[in-house]
């Protein structure tokens, strides 16, 4: 960061300047954008992950490639591979929110929080406190399923007995029959309208969190570079990813999002509040 930047800019690319941003009060509206990688050490693998990832592990199901698990066309034709895999990504009460989610809720507590776009779909976010008005899943979610011919919503407790069983759900309106599909977005399919109505937050940002994930599928990984240059960007990835390291403030912690997380937290003086709330969730 070159000297005669003005003041707004962190002093030096580290944690202790983002949390001095924050606690100066400069940073009321925080944008936070989240991938797989928050995830996982909730026990959900994330995508691309070489060995852990659920595209590494997907072979059983006998796929031409991995993506054709959330591709639309395959599902047509083999409705069944995708819902074995739902049986495992389906939102129940095994999996607990992580740190890195409580963190997020933590930050709506504090009225800092201006919106969080997140790419899962396992619902831990709502789980782990964010108000759901301070939520954009932008790749959908299992809260809710509708047939893909005719759109009639399917029933939700009818839902989770036939993913709790690996089956296919087929539509029940008169002379459909059609495949049912949870309202995740698939290769191929739109983003929620709420994505394109509520992505111009990300450029109301006075500070920009990524966390736990690889930007490689748009327009989701276009979010982090629609703040102006002079906002502060803190990536926190066990790797670098998309723009991050080209902008001035551009802050990397790269390692356990988790871990880098419980440091900002201790940064912030917020590290036994953060504790308490994950270990009451
Ligand atoms: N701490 C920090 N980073 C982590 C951790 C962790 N504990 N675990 C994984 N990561 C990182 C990985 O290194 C990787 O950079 O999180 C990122 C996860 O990337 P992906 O597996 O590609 O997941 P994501 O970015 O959410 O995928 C985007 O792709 O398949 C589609 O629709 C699907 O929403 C998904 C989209």
């Amino acid at each position: 960061v070159s000297e005669d930047t003005p003041p707004l800019t962190l002093p030096e690319r580290s944690l202790a300047a983002v949390a001095g941003h924050i606690k100066s009060g400069r940073a009321r509206r925080i944008v936070v954008m989240t991938g797989a990688g928050i995830s996982t050490a909730a026990g959900i693998p994330d995508f691309r992950s070489p060995e852990t990832g659920l595209y590494a592990n997907l072979a059983a199901l006998d796929l031409p490639e991995p993506e054709a698990v959330f591709d639309l066309s395959f599902f047509r034709e083999n409705p069944k591979a995708f819902y074995v895999l739902a049986r495992e990504l389906y939102p129940g009460a095994r999996y607990r929110p992580t740190v890195s989610h409580v963190f997020i809720a933590l930050l709506a507590r504090k009225g800092l929080l201006h919106m969080l776009f997140t790419q899962n779909i396992d619902c831990l976010e709502r789980a782990a406190g964010v108000p759901a008005d301070r939520i954009v899943e932008a790749h959908g979610s299992f809260a809710t399923q509708r047939c893909i011919e005719c759109k009639a919503e399917f029933d939700d407790a009818k839902m989770r007995a036939f993913v709790a069983k690996g089956e296919v759900p087929r539509c029940e309106a008169e002379g459909c029959g059609g495949l049912v599909k949870p309202d995740i977005v698939f290769f191929g399919e739109a983003l929620p309208r709420a994505f394109f109505e509520l992505s111009d937050r990300a450029k109301e940002a006075d500070l920009i969190l990524v966390m736990g994930t690889s930007l490689q599928v748009h327009p989701f990984a276009g979010l982090p570079n629609m703040a102006d240059e002079d906002v502060p960007r803190v990536l926190f990835n066990l790797e670098r990813v998309g723009s991050f390291g080209t902008q001035a403030d551009d802050v990397m912690v790269l390692g356990d999002c988790d871990a880098g997380i419980r440091k900002l937290a201790d940064e912030l003086g917020w590290r036994d509040e953060l504790e308490k709330t994950w270990r009451e969730l």
